[in-house]
């Protein structure tokens, strides 16, 4: 049996990192569950420490996912430990996640430590974890720009302290393959006793390497791989989950290793992280873009019919795309319905499948063809939906060349209906304006963009917004086919989503302080 690599998943607390990727605490067990589907190893679930919100969504993964391991990340200071632990400890297989930097660019302008500091802080702080928990990494952040020697000297310490895994990260994204598989190989030859923990790496995309890197490191010797779904992550992200493991699995000829990941649930797992942080994947991206198993040409076509492998090197099933995903219509019953969205990778309650079927049928009304993706919006506008303190009721617009665009809108503000019109530049600032107005709010636009969710001029719009209040940067969607009406959906999905936020914010910190209170 060839070697497993170990798939540590931290779509929840570096993906989050994202600009504009932020998620709330139901939709972050919603993709925890999904992350357990696809069967990964370790789900890096947040960072405890970091604000009451993260504390409470890794205490709720770790207390009721119990059959993977759930990670909590910490700086290394008592706090942060502390704080970790206090999350992860109803867990049934909790691990704490404390970092440090090793390079002396991280030291001197950042710590502002020497080395010999950093590497007591690192020992007493594996000390601490350890003395909580028998699963703890520890991470050397910006290592691959840090002094081999060194990291040896730090890794060789904190084994010792009782660190289980050792992480690598290419913090900045700065290595290049070859160089960096050499360095994992050093690590194996030069530090003592390494043959007792797992060899861990984490890569960030800077330039377009991480998953390069993780290969070249796994090829050399690293058991575990840290990454995202989709990619998401800092700046240019992290190493794609989906890459790492389909190119595993694909090559397993050369690379001679495997992981325990179901692939199956990729392409759900992929849509459904693009579902709830509304950051789409460009269309070409490797495995889970929207042109990955597309043939254009007529010679590859010509060749696709004769023979599958004459173009395809991976069967689009093993990611869980079904041939054509044109599934459903109008006349569709509720089992087909309830069958093709546990494919999607969701499981419905029945009176959510309910709710779900009625707007289904709404919407299938009108548009003649239901794809998966109209199923998804679906599922994000009708059951993925927050408490809505905000709802449209109706909304009129005029506009066309020559005249002043106007709209007139109804709506629920806290149950009691209110209704009010406004000019604008355009039919959607007119429509925005009256519900800025009607809903007392003065949230800014950051972000606007309209997409078709499927092809047909029949199909349903698809509209995103990125709005920032007080600081808070939250992403609203929606769906209809108007997409006037799916603009005006998606600024009050953003202002709903808003007000939860904070809402959530205050309630955990309340309960926070309560247990605290309580001991
Ligand atoms: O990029 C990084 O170095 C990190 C560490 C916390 C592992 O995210
Ligand atoms: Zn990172």
């Amino acid at each position: 049996m060839s070697d497993k690599i170990y798939i540590f998943d931290t779509t929840l607390r570096d993906g989050e990192q994202s600009p504009g990727a932020s998620m709330n605490m139901q939709e972050k067990f919603r993709l925890a569950q999904q992350l357990v589907k696809l069967n990964v190893d370790v789900i890096e679930a947040g960072f405890p420490v970091a604000s009451v919100g993260d504390f409470e969504c890794v205490k709720n993964i770790a207390d009721h996912l119990r059959d993977v391991q759930v990670a909590g990340l910490a700086r290394c200071n008592k706090k942060d430990i502390d704080t970790a632990w206090q999350a992860l400890k109803g867990g049934a297989n909790p691990r704490i996640h404390t970092f440090l930097a090793t390079s002396d660019i991280h030291l001197k302008h950042k710590l502002k430590m020497t080395r010999e500091q950093m590497l007591e802080l690192a020992v007493s702080s594996v000390r601490q974890a350890a003395g909580y928990t028998s699963n703890v990494e520890f991470s050397a952040e910006d290592a691959s720009r840090s002094e081999l020697d060194f990291v040896c000297r730090v890794f060789e310490e904190v084994i010792k302290a009782g660190a289980t895994t050792l992480n690598f990260p290419d913090t900045t994204g700065y290595a290049l393959p070859e160089e960096f598989g050499a360095k994992i190989r050093y690590l194996i030859e030069h530090v003592r006793n390494i043959d007792r923990v797992i060899l861990s790496v984490h890569c960030h995309n800077d330039l377009g390497l991480a998953v390069a890197n993780s290969l070249a490191a796994v090829t050399s010797g690293a058991r575990q791989v840290e990454c995202t779904i989709n990619g998401l992550g800092e700046r240019a992200g992290n190493t794609a989950m989906e890459e790492v493991v389909m190119a595993i699995r694909t090559r397993a000829d050369a690379m001679r290793v495997h992981t325990d990941v179901v692939t199956e649930h990729i392409h759900a797992s992929s849509r459904l992280v693009t579902t709830i942080t509304g950051i789409q994947v460009q269309p070409n991206k490797a495995i889970v873009g929207g042109n990955a198993f597309a043939h254009e040409s007529g010679i590859h076509q010509d060749g696709m019919l004769k023979e599958r492998t004459t173009y395809e090197i991976m069967n689009p099933c093993d990611i869980g795309l079904s041939k054509g995903n044109l599934v459903l219509g109008k006349h569709s019953g509720r089992h087909a319905i309830k069958a093709r969205i546990e494919t999607l990778g969701y499981s419905l309650s029945d009176e959510d499948l309910n709710r779900f079927f009625v707007r289904f049928k709404a919407v299938a009304d009108v548009k003649k063809e239901m794809f998966d993706e109209d199923l998804e919006a679906i599922m994000m506008d009708e059951i993925l939906r927050i408490p809505e303190a905000y709802r449209l009721l109706s909304l009129g617009v005029m506009s066309g060349s020559g005249t002043l665009p106007v709209a007139a809108v109804k709506m629920l503000v806290n149950d009691r209906e209110v209704e009010g019109s406004s000019l604008g530049v355009g039919p959607i600032d007119a429509a925005f304006r009256v519900i800025a107005e009607l809903t007392k709010t003065r949230s800014k636009l950051l972000y606007f963009a309209v997409s078709s969710i499927t092809g047909g001029t029949d199909a349903q719009g698809d509209v995103m917004v990125r709005i920032e209040d007080d600081g808070k940067v939250v992403v609203g969607q929606g769906a209809d086919p108007d997409i006037i009406t799916a603009a005006a959906k998606a600024y009050l999905n953003g202002l709903n989503r808003l007000i939860y936020l904070k809402d959530e914010t205050r309630k955990a910190k309340k309960r926070r302080k309560k247990t605290i209170v309580d001991g």
